[in-house]
């Protein structure tokens, strides 16, 4: 349970608030590159409350500047993309990709009016399919020591979702392991070669995932602090067969880092458009096998509709909710894609979930020491005390399930790291 205050603290993210300026920073996604594809490369960008566009100049690259024109205020999304910016069409000032105002068509030649105007501009990067912007002040720090920003680009696929509701809410599915046990529940097992690309499909040595939540519901959850964020272990003793081990991240501040499959893992950054609606991107990473990134875009155009990534499952038609399947099938009722539970199970905690009616309860620890740290960092952000945890090089975050056996767990999920690090074909280039 959080007083009002807190909750207010924890969630509000537009210019000038707590929470805003800890995500500012901190590199965020932007964009997919795959958004600026086509003839011409320019689109808008929500986030952090602030109302940006972002474009490519074939010479100069990536620009993510202030959409209303410093002018009189026109829409920059729908500029010309020309001679090096982007030209508002109202009186064609013309914008490079720092912001700076390079041409002034209407004025005289001799004014040099143009050199003092700048529009509002963030530095960007580009890693792997995601457009990463950084919004905060002072130096640029260090993108995190994640895999997923240094395998090639054959061996990841990203992707995003819209979701209607509040950032945390969102991130605090991630960081809620035995959740999965419940939501994503399938009453019947599936053949894990139809999983490819999916959460929880895979088998754990010879057991089915979704056999082994179903079964073993009640996770013992260990947090610890790491210089990333938090590390998350779940262990269900599964008697005589061992000791299932997962262990998942929360990167801070704001994305989580798991397993999805035997090979491959996912990187996550809940990322705030409004206080109110909030986009989740996806880097899929694969230490075996490249990804097959054509299979792994159709699922999930089957289930989001473009340009907007808006799910097409959702409040509108009641998560494709069904009664009869909620009996025989899912736990939730509504299908066996495991976004649309989420998302329901976060939208339909309301906007912004009030925080004073929660009973939070011992399953929800990483919940609790997530909040802590985050209210902590906005506390030293506002002294000037410390730097966040992670601006520094951090460790890289393992994200594995494996069965261990039982009085051994603890080196057994580092060891298999280990092996799959030894057995990629990128990692030992
Ligand atoms: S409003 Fe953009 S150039 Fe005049
Ligand atoms: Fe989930």
């Amino acid at each position: 349970m959080a007083s009002v205050a807190q909750n207010e603290l924890m969630t509000c993210i537009g210019p000038g608030t707590a929470a805003g300026a800890i995500l500012r920073s901190y590199w965020q996604p932007v964009a997919l590159s795959e958004e600026l594809d086509g003839a011409r490369p320019v689109r808008p960008v929500n986030i952090l409350g602030e109302r940006l566009v972002l474009f490519r100049d074939p010479e100069k690259g990536l620009g993510l500047i202030n959409r209303t024109c410093s002018h009189r205020g026109a829409d920059l999304c729908y500029g010309r993309l020309e001679h090096g910016g982007l030209r508002c069409p109202f009186h064609g000032w013309l914008f490079d990709v720092t912001g700076q105002c390079i041409e002034q068509p209407a004025e005289p030649d001799s004014s040099t009016l143009y050199k003092r105007v700048k529009q509002v501009s963030y530095p960007v990067v580009e890693k792997n399919g995601v457009i990463f912007g950084f919004m905060g002040k002072g130096a640029l720090p260090k993108l995190p020591n994640l895999d997923c920003l240094t395998a090639p680009n054959s061996h990841s696929f990203a992707f995003k979702g819209l979701v209607d509701c509040n950032w945390l809410q969102l991130l605090e599915v991630g960081i809620d392991p035995a959740h999965a046990s419940f939501l994503h529940r399938f009453l019947e097992d599936e053949d894990g070669e139809e999983g490819y690309g999916l959460q929880f499909r895979d088998n754990v040595n010879d057991i089915p995932m979704t056999k082994l939540l179903r079964n073993f519901y009640r996770p013992e959850i260990k947090v610890e602090k790491t210089d990333f964020g938090h590390r998350l272990i779940a262990l269900r003793n599964l008697d005589n067969r061992g000791m299932h081990v997962r262990v998942t991240n929360q990167v801070f501040p704001n994305a989580i880092h798991i397993p999805l499959s035997n090979e491959m893992t996912l990187t996550q950054w809940h990322v705030p458009i409004s206080d109110i609606k909030s986009y989740w991107y996806a880097m899929f990473t694969s230490f075996g096998e490249p990804v097959d990134q054509k299979r792994m875009r159709e699922q999930r155009l089957e289930l989001y509709e473009l340009p907007d990534y808006v799910p097409k499952k959702g409040k509108h038609n009641n998560y494709g909710y069904n009664e009869s399947e909620q009996a025989t099938e899912t736990y939730t009722g509504m299908g066996f894609d495991i976004n649309v539970h989420d998302q329901w199970a976060v939208e339909s905690q309301g906007a912004i979930q009030d925080r004073t009616r929660e009973v939070l309860a011992s399953s929800d620890v990483g919940i609790t020491e997530y909040r802590k740290s985050l209210i902590k960092a906005i506390g030293s952000h506002k002294d000037r005390k410390t730097r966040n945890f992670s601006r520094r090089e951090h460790e890289v975050p393992i994200a594995i399930d494996v069965i261990a056996p039982i009085d051994d767990w603890e080196k057994s999920w580092l060891a298999a790291d280990v092996d799959r690090r030894e057995n990629s074909s990128w990692i030992n280039d």
